[in-house]
């Protein structure tokens, strides 16, 4: 059997393979934040000719089944099939995207008062060529030279050793070894060749960032960026977490990140004639599963209660370990972890932010695929993780998707007819609701009176955009060619939920150290989706408190400004493990006082109007 796509591409279907598997196998990826489970409902192709069998997860709606959509993971072929692949359920990772380049690396990191200490450090030596009567073997005179510039007792891998014989003779036996710590000889060079090169990744569960770094100078040369390919076997952690444990699931989702970073690494190297060998040490930040990924280690247990990662402090491994394409000696530095849902980026984003050198109390928060927060000053710090995240990245909303083209991005309603007028990404068709879209429309019906402050559609008002849906009352705010933008009132409840999560967070963490919102001096946002934050309105929802606006910072990608500081200094790396020693983790799964805080944040914008008088002030006057 096979399935035929209206490209023309003939695809062979294995026995029981759902339309799915089958277009993964073939490399041809769909949205599918839920991993295959229906429960998404984002992996939508329209069937045009053939036999299936499909199972219904009740999230096709009949205007849509009328169309011949199926879900792909849900649906089997019976026979040849022909399919077509709406746009909306393609899915990209390969692309570029943007990241938030921070121009003022370097002074951030001289603003530390932090002197260059690269991990690996480089000693030159003059080796005296062996002759027919001084014949030692090369490692001999390589560790007397070593040695007579008082470095004893290194060690050398049979990686090093297996290619020293030709690295000395090339260079004429005027070398430069690198050399860590430990003390571990990694590579050797030519002594006129000056040039040093390091590389900081951040690993996010969405998105990928690689820097690569001169580590004399400090100098960023590039910056590579992709979607993090792993997406294909769903969006959030959780869903990678459950794929890790079925079959190969492990090695694929470590096999599909190395291989985005080294295919991004690759073209850098070509552009700036690095040879990307030579690079000699790395980088890694991340949350705590996408380390664990990384370096393939099981991240079952991360899941389970009591919720243990296997370290959160990681020995200093070598890039061949890794399968990153550079020196295979090269020492990984991972930035430490503090529990299983606070990993090393929030910890590279805290000392990015500097907060834990202030004395003034702050509140950092990392918004991306999940929610992180951590309060404090530089005495102490809390820290607990909230699930947020998935929802503002397109997870669990009927048209939700991430900030890239077609996207809403934008919405405003006019207060009489209640007609919106849509801001979408590329300006092209809408497609679906990215997470500023969704505040800004959860702000606009809210302030128009469209919805209450339980979330809730208010009956009898006089627009057509209200109308019943498949999950009830929904709001239709774009129709092209049959295929209708909708937010449900079930999405606006998911929407309030990780809202509500992130802000009994904060209240929680505040009332464990015994501050309240008004001791907060200063509130870093960080994370992908922290830039197109709309302050104002994260406000008006009651996800940010409601805090003189000047107090409110965006840092933009901290989690890979941290890694960038480690790879350059040795006292930032000591201040990072500072860091993870110093946070305490706060657990909120398990507290029945965050539930209460929760249930309150469960309204537009708090249970407790008192908590946001500037939005009371704004219903008021309205
Ligand atoms: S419904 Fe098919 S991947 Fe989620």
């Amino acid at each position: 059997m096979n399935i035929r796509l209206t490209s023309g591409k003939i695809l062979h279907i294995l026995e029981g393979k759902s339309i799915l598997q089958t277009l993964k196998r073939e490399g041809i990826y769909l949205v599918s934040s839920c991993g295959g489970k229906g429960i998404c409902g984002k992996c939508r192709v329209r069937l045009l000719e053939g036999k299936v069998g499909s199972v219904s997860t009740g999230r096709l709606q009949p205007p849509d089944i009328d169309r011949g959509i199926v879900l792909a993971c849900q649906t089997f072929p019976e026979e040849d099939i022909l399919i077509d692949i709406p746009k909306e359920s393609r899915l990209v990772v390969g692309d570029r995207i943007e990241v938030s380049r921070s121009r003022d690396l370097f002074e951030l990191f001289q603003s530390l008062n932090a002197k260059i200490f690269p991990i690996v450090r480089w000693v030159s030596l003059d080796i005296p060529p062996p002759t027919i009567t001084d014949n030692n073997s090369d490692l001999e005179r390589l560790k007397k030279a070593a040695s007579g510039k008082g470095l004893k007792d290194l060690r050398f891998s049979h990686g090093f050793v297996s290619s020293m014989a030709t690295a000395l003779r090339n260079a004429n036996w005027k070398v430069n070894l690198a050399y860590t710590d430990a003390p571990e000889a990694i590579l050797l060079s030519p002594m006129e060749d000056k040039n040093r090169y390091g590389i900081s990744i951040d690993i996010g569960t969405t998105t990928l960032v690689v820097y690569l770094v001169h580590l004399t100078d400090g100098r960023l040369i590039d910056v590579g960026s992709t979607y993090n390919s792993q997406i294909r076997y769903g969006d959030d952690v959780i869903t990678r977490i459950i794929h890790a444990s079925e079959g190969n699931g492990l090695d694929e989702l470590r096999d599909t990140v190395v291989s985005d970073i080294n295919t991004l690494l690759t073209p850098m190297g070509e552009r700036h004639t690095v040879n990307i060998e030579c690079i000699e040490s790395a980088v890694i930040s991340g949350n705590t599963t996408m380390l664990h990924l990384f370096w393939g280690l099981n991240p079952a247990y991360i899941r389970e209660e009591p919720y243990i990662p296997t370290l959160n402090s990681f020995p200093l491994w070598k890039a061949g370990a890794a399968k990153l394409n550079i020196n295979p000696q090269a020492p990984v530095y991972t930035v430490p972890c503090v529990a299983s849902y606070v990993g090393g980026d929030i910890v590279a984003g805290v000392l990015a932010s500097k907060m834990h050198r202030n004395s003034e109390i702050a509140l950092f928060m990392d918004i991306g695929t999940n929610g992180e927060i951590v309060i404090g000053n530089t005495e102490w710090l809390v820290t607990a993780a909230c699930s947020a995240g998935p929802c503002f990245e397109g997870s669990g909303i009927t048209h939700g998707m991430r900030a890239t083209e077609g996207a809403v991005e934008s919405v405003r309603i006019d207060p009489q007819t209640f007609e919106p007028t849509l801001g979408i990404i590329g300006q092209g068709k809408a497609m679906g609701i990215c997470g500023s879209g969704m505040i800004d429309a959860i702000t606009e019906m809210f302030l128009r009176g469209i919805i209450d402050r339980k979330g809730k559609f208010v009956k009898g008002l006089e627009t057509e955009r209200i109308r019943k849906g498949l999950e009830g009352p929904e709001f239709l705010f774009s129709s092209n060619e049959g295929r209708d933008i909708v937010l449900t009132e079930v999405d606006i409840e998911n929407i309030m939920r990780a809202k509500a999560a992130v802000y009994a967070g904060i209240s929680l963490l505040l009332q464990k150290v015994g501050f309240t919102f008004d001791d907060i001096e200063r509130v870093y946002i960080a994370g992908g989706f922290g830039n197109y934050l709309n302050i104002e309105k994260a406000i008006i929802i009651g996800m940010l408190p409601d805090l003189p606006r000047e107090r409110f910072r965006f840092l933009g990608n901290t989690s890979i400004a941290g890694g960038y500081l480690c790879l350059l200094s040795e006292s930032m790396r000591k201040e990072a493990e500072e860091i993870s020693r110093k946070m305490t983790y706060v657990e909120l799964s398990v507290s029945r006082r965050f539930m209460d805080e929760y249930m309150s944040a469960l309204f537009l914008p708090h249970t407790n109007m008192g908590l946001f008088p500037t939005v009371e002030k704004l219903l008021t006057i309205k």
